[in-house]
């Protein structure tokens, strides 16, 4: 096996570097690059011949996988596919619907969730899931390995291979937030625990700030689990490629169809998932607030609105992905004028489209309940060529290394994030030149490839 740096290296997460669907004919084709933590790892790790072990989440990845298309020059990918009926309990209703809604603060507690009888089989399912993983891990993993277990979706898998390998070097690292204890407490006893305990038998694990791992840590102490040790080590965008990227043909076409459709107003833009943390209901309400309170701002802003469908499967996110589109169909009639068009909000997946809009942005606006970290803060300041200002949740992350030069807002106060999007619109031009330059130098003052060395040193190697 070769290795990621002198030490061999397999990564281990829910959704793989490739992704593919079928096309017309059934055959299977790549599904463009994957966002989230599979892009951004895929970029530090491609080319350097570490193993790679993921799932085929659909049918189009098995296909794929026999067809022997799940490769590329530089990494070993390993594939397994679980039943269906397995992953889906695994996948939606554990890891989605319950793990994330934890980790994210995101239930309604007067209504839900209700752990019925279903749950101990899906819980069944997420240990069986996890266990599939952790066993093509053994099998791939050369003497001395380091394994990067990633994300919730496989808090169990570092006990698994502790107890089958236990020479092996296994750190977990969390993208989300972690919840709360008192929040935890919400899942019945026994996952809480098998949970808590998986992931402690990780010789460390890792968060994108000490706010997320401390909460790790007091979990444990209110399970009497002894914690393993813990990191706090944020991932990076990789500048390089982003300015490609932001450079492509395909991104100047698009920043072409974003120019038509903005001209020369001001524009407030957001790239999220279609996804209940990402806050975008308050953000609509937000800028309803900045039009009746701030009426020199109508007709002269528009709000673009990126946010491509996740997670479809789940009756929660279609349900907010409605309330999304109800809201900014209500203030489009509330405010819209024969010639202007207050909110554009585009559901389409179109990464292109999201780069060029991130160069054009006036104001970019970021506003989750609670994020692990979430990348478009930091990518954001290094494609905007507008000294675009940034208004950043408190909760989110990224704002452990932004605030300085961000305006902070407390996602859940409306009022103050419209006030923040007012004075991100009327700031003087030498405030905004300044305060993007920040932006960029914080960003910047972290490479990428520190996130993958402070996973390497936890691992002892
Ligand atoms: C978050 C999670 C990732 C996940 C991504 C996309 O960033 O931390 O683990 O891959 O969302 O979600 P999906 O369910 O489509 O993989």
């Amino acid at each position: 096996m070769a290795a990621a740096r002198d030490v061999p290296v397999v990564i281990v997460s829910n959704r793989g570097p490739l992704s593919f669907t079928l096309d017309a004919a059934g055959r299977p084709v790549p599904a463009g690059s994957a966002g989230g933590l599979a892009g951004s790892l895929h970029g530090l790790v491609a080319g350097t011949g570490a193993w790679w072990v993921a799932c085929a989440m659909s049918d189009a990845d098995r296909a794929a996988g026999e067809a022997g298309l799940m490769a590329e020059d530089g990494l070993h990918i390993a594939t397994v596919s679980p039943e269906r009926a397995v992953y889906d309990l695994a996948y939606d209703t554990v890891s989605n619907a319950a793990l994330w809604f934890v980790h994210h603060h995101l239930y309604d507690l007067a209504r839900r969730p209700r752990f019925d009888r279903g749950w101990r089989t899906a819980w069944d399912a997420y240990r069986a899931f996890n266990q599939l993983m952790a066993d093509q891990v053994c099998r791939v993993a050369s003497d001395g390995a380091v394994v990067l277990v990633q994300d919730y979706h496989l808090a169990l898998v570092p006990a698994m291979i502790r107890s089958a390998r236990p020479e092996l070097a296994v750190v977990h690292f969390s993208h989300t937030p972690f919840a709360d204890p008192g929040v935890l407490r919400v899942l019945p006893e026994a996952s809480s625990a098998e949970l808590l305990s998986g992931m402690a038998a990780a010789v460390a694990c890792g968060f994108h700030t000490r706010r997320w791992a401390d909460a790790f840590v007091a979990g444990c102490v209110d399970h009497g689990i002894d914690p393993p040790s813990t990191f706090a080590s944020p991932l990076a965008p990789d500048a390089g490629r982003l300015a490609e990227r932001a450079a492509s043909p395909a991104s100047q076409r698009a920043a072409e169809r974003i120019e038509e459709m903005v001209g020369s107003r001001r524009m407030i833009l957001r790239v999220d998932r279609m996804e209940l943390s990402k806050n975008l209901v308050r953000g609509f309400w937000a800028y309803d607030d900045l039009l009746r309170h701030h009426p020199e701002h109508q007709g002269s802003v528009v709000f673009v609105a990126l946010a491509y469908a996740s997670r479809q499967s789940l009756p929660e996110y279609l349900a907010y992905r409605a309330e999304v589109e109800q809201t900014a169909s209500l203030l489009n009639e509330r405010w819209a004028t024969g010639s202007w068009k207050p909110i554009v909000l585009d559901v389409a997946d179109d990464a292109d489209r999201s780069f060029a809009a991130l160069t054009r942005a006036d104001v970019l606006l970021v506003n989750p309940v609670r994020d692990g970290l979430n990348l478009v803060a930091k990518e954001g300041p290094l494609v905007n060529r507008r000294d675009g200002v940034l208004v950043l949740s408190r909760e989110a992350g990224a704002a452990d290394e932004l605030a300085g030069a961000a305006l902070v807002v407390n996602p859940f106060d409306v009022a103050a994030t419209a006030d923040a999007l007012h004075q991100a619109l009327v700031m003087a031009p030498e405030q905004r030149a300044e305060r993007a330059a920040d932006l960029r130098r914080l960003v910047l003052a972290r490479p990428p490839r520190r996130w993958l060395d402070d996973q390497l040193a936890a691992a002892g190697r």
